[in-house]
């Protein structure tokens, strides 16, 4: 399939409440894939739909080999806090701690628009969080007490195990 341009904070699509999918079939792989081909060749951990422009309820995470897709989640269930170093790819440049709960119950739709229920604790959960937000058009950067907690990172920094949520820099990653 391709990569595709990652849209950047300033375009409205990332501020739309992006739609349900209310048809799942293989008319949503071409989406599918192009988003699983843009996050990875970024790097990135995570990608929603509307990052490449599509204002539909589908998101990708990529985490140690293992992919997920899923359409349509929703949070159900929350567990304790930390605050992780986050960046986003439609965020260039940045980083910062965000508040997150460490555990979530996510109940969504796979590819195959059979119902699933997942788990997900840690930087996992983090990039549930992460990517759940995006189909709300909501911005890492919208949940800091004040933009002075973004810290600038130098383009070519690599990702660290752990740390990073969708993209600990896209100049990095
Ligand atoms: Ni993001």
């Amino acid at each position: 399939m391709a990569v595709r341009p990652i849209v950047q904070i300033g375009d409205p699509i990332l501020r739309q409440k992006a739609k349900r999918v209310k048809h799942i079939d293989r008319s949503l792989d071409p989406l599918i894939e192009d988003m699983i081909d843009t996050m990875r060749a970024a790097p990135g951990i995570g990608l929603a739909a509307p990052q490449i422009g599509v204002s539909l309820r589908v998101m990708v995470i990529e985490i140690d080999g293992e992919l997920t897709v899923l359409i349509n989640p929703e949070i159900v269930k929350r567990e304790g806090e930390w605050e992780p170093e986050e960046g986003c790819l439609s965020v260039t440049g940045y980083v910062a701690n965000v508040k997150r709960s460490w555990a979530v119950w996510v109940r969504a739709k796979n590819r195959q628009g059979r119902d699933v229920r997942l788990k997900g604790e840690g930087l996992f959960g983090q990039a549930l969080q992460h990517e759940i937000d995006h189909l709300d058009g909501i911005l890492y950067v919208d949940r800091l007490d004040s933009l002075d907690r973004l810290r600038k990172i130098e383009p070519g920094r690599k990702r660290r195990r752990g740390r990073a949520a969708e993209a600990v820099s896209q100049a990095a990653s």
